[in-house]
């Protein structure tokens, strides 16, 4: 079984395709739905959007689950004993018997992370099952979702032993409409988290960080009524209009009276959806709209409604832009002061389950002690309340995708994969102000297969959102009589060149050349520093500057500004990277005892020396009001 079909047959990708014609002749006002998969009006496989603000029940907490080390659980031929998914109690017949049973399992809390709930988990990559019971009054009338905010990395989904539904991708949200498979009394829920990974999944099983497996992110039972706002899209365009893009879900949705209100500035947008079930509705901005910045994240409570159904958000409203080589928010210029951070929590060990607090905790000291202004969430979306917390706490975000370092570039499937992959991704959070940049790659190679990939990728993305900048994360940078040349050809496809370097660390240039650097950035475009660091082992101290020691990381980050400094037209940087985070490919037991130990922070958040040098930097430019010299 080599790639999940989200329960589409071939026919329906037929009907599919002669759709994708039809709605792109349509209707212009719904082009930011143009790429979208949908089965026809109302039905679509991306999931419905912001979940905690709608009626629905929160299945968070003690899941019990079984460890499939050999993926029997998967009905092979007629053998039930270990059909796993049917969750029975009671064997067959008399003479049968059963190899599972869940109510004798052990319980996991979820969200979370195997690797962390389980000790003999650590490191375990494979399958393992989880089941949760929901009692049910009286089936309701409505329609009813069942949401997952990620679950890594392929998820097989059954309701009374019924498959809804497969999903693959660890890192975005996804539903299953359940109203037919939920009965009155007892439901069982069962789902099977594959944490494997291979050549044409993104990312492969190569990576620098830990694959943390299970259901990593909250799952939600959604009732919503039969026509109901499916997703939407709030954004400022050309300079004084706001827009919204309103898409219904379920039965009825041609026609119907959509409202988009602001009651805090007496905003009102009124329209009709097309026969597709957008509703495109704008106006001039609204007198008096505060716009969102870093230094003042206003944000609006915002409310959407169609007969029967309304959901709320609170949202930041600005206007993002380049002009040369600056980046501009609300048309004026910023410099990202700017720290990258994984979606591990503090502690150890660590956990991949971020709730409000865990995510506040990191965000705060970038922002509060750190003096960051701008956060590289890597290498993948990161959980929906760590976006929601940027918007609220003011911190500008890089959201990306997981095309990491080699993957299948030529694979037809592994780029369908990606475009759906950053389809949930956008469609989730283009809402979110703080987020800036799509992403769409890290340290990939220059080939030609890569770049017809990308290009593709962008296009989808820019289709889904013309009004954010395009990204990604180059290495390899070329040097031309002692200048880093930035001309690799996919730099001509984005809007924002980055580039990931480690001069001092890897390689064999010493420290003090490092300031002697010198960076050319052919495009003109705005120029960032994506990634810079070095390890230290939190409390190794050498005035010998030997690496791991706190005094090298200090040394580095001393001669790594300093050549920062000196860069023409860079608009940003987002060094590598806040905490210390679990790696497989970190092995030395001393210094790293697989941790990647480039944190300016321990896994406790102990701060290293080097995160002061970094921090005084910071504080004195943003006391030049943001501006590097
Ligand atoms: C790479 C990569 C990171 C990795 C880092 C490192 O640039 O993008 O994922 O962790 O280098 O080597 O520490």
């Amino acid at each position: 079984m080599k790639k999940l079909q989200i329960g589409l047959q071939n026919h329906t990708r037929a009907i599919l395709r002669i759709c994708g014609v039809l709605l792109a002749v349509c209707a212009v006002s719904s082009a930011v739905y143009a790429e979208t998969e949908s089965a026809g009006p109302g039905i679509y496989s991306t999931a419905l959007i912001n979940v905690t603000a709608r009626d629905a029940i929160d299945l968070s907490g003690p899941w019990h689950y079984i460890v499939d080390p050999q993926k029997i659980g998967i009905l092979r031929g007629d053998r039930r004993r270990t059909a796993v998914f049917e969750d029975v109690s009671e064997p067959d017949g008399p003479t049968d018997f059963l190899e599972y049973n869940f109510d004798f399992a052990p319980v996991m809390a979820i969200p979370g992370d195997w690797n962390g709930r389980d000790s003999t988990l650590t490191w375990f990559d494979g399958l393992v099952w989880f089941r949760r019971v929901v009692e049910l009054e009286e089936p309701q009338s409505q329609r009813r979702f069942l949401h997952f905010g990620a679950a890594n990395y392929k998820a097989l989904v059954y309701v009374n032993g019924k498959k809804v539904g497969e999903h693959e991708g660890g890192f975005t949200p996804f539903a299953f409409d359940v109203t037919r498979q939920l009965k009155k009394g007892r439901n069982s829920i069962v789902v099977g988290v594959d944490s494997t990974h291979d050549n044409d999944s993104l990312p492969t099983p190569i990576t620098d960080w830990k694959n943390y497996g299970g259901l990593t992110r909250p799952v939600h039972l959604v009732s919503v009524p039969d026509t109901y706002v499916h997703d939407y899209f709030l954004r400022l365009e050309s300079g004084n209009r706001l827009m919204a893009s309103v898409r219904l879900g379920g039965q009825k949705v041609a026609n119907q009276e959509v409202l988009v209100e602001i009651p805090k500035l007496d905003f009102t947008l009124r329209g009709t959806s097309d026969e597709t079930g957008v509703a495109a509705l704008e106006a001039d901005i609204p007198s008096g709209l505060k716009r969102w910045s870093p230094d003042s994240p206003h944000l609006y409570d915002v409310s959407l409604s169609v007969a029967g159904d309304e959901v709320s958000d609170r949202i930041g409203f600005r206007t993002i832009a380049v002009n040369g080589s600056a980046i501009l928010i609300n048309d004026k210029p910023v410099f990202l002061r700017g720290i990258s951070l994984h979606e591990e929590t503090l502690g150890d060990p660590p956990s991949r389950a971020f709730d409000e607090d865990s995510a506040r905790a990191l965000l705060s000291i970038a922002k509060n002690d750190l003096n960051a202004n701008f956060v590289r969430l890597a290498h993948y979306p990161h959980a929906e309340v760590m976006t929601k917390l940027a918007d609220e706490m003011g911190l500008l975000v890089w959201s990306e995708i997981p095309v990491y370092w080699d993957i299948d570039f030529e694979n037809p499937e592994t780029l369908a994969l990606t475009k759906r992959m950053q389809r949930e991704n956008i469609i989730r959070d283009r809402n979110r102000a703080s987020i800036i940049f799509w992403s769409v790659a890290n340290e990939t190679p220059q080939t030609d297969e890569r770049l017809a990939f990308l290009d593709k990728v962008i296009n989808d993305a820019r289709k889904l959102d013309g009004t954010r900048l395009m990204t990604a994360a180059l290495h390899n940078i070329r040097s031309k009589g002692g200048v880093s040349v930035v001309d690799d050809p996919l730099a001509e496809l984005i809007d924002v060149v980055a580039v990931n370097t480690y001069r001092g660390w890897y390689g064999n240039s010493p420290l003090k050349k490092v300031p002697d650097s010198e960076w050319s950035n052919p495009s003109g475009k705005p120029f960032l520093f994506s990634e810079f660091g070095a390890g230290a082992k939190y409390g190794f101290r050498d005035p010998g500057l030997e690496k791991f020691s706190e005094d090298f990381q200090v040394e580095y980050y001393r001669v790594t500004l300093a050549m920062v400094k000196k860069v023409p037209g860079l608009s940003g940087l987002s060094p590598w990277i806040l905490k210390d985070f679990h790696s497989p490919r970190r092995m030395h037991a001393n210094y790293q005892d697989y941790w990647n130990r480039k944190g300016l922070i321990s896994p406790k958040g102990d701060k290293k020396a080097a995160f002061f040098v970094l921090r005084d930097w910071y504080t004195e430019l943003d006391s030049q009001g943001g501006k590097k010299n």
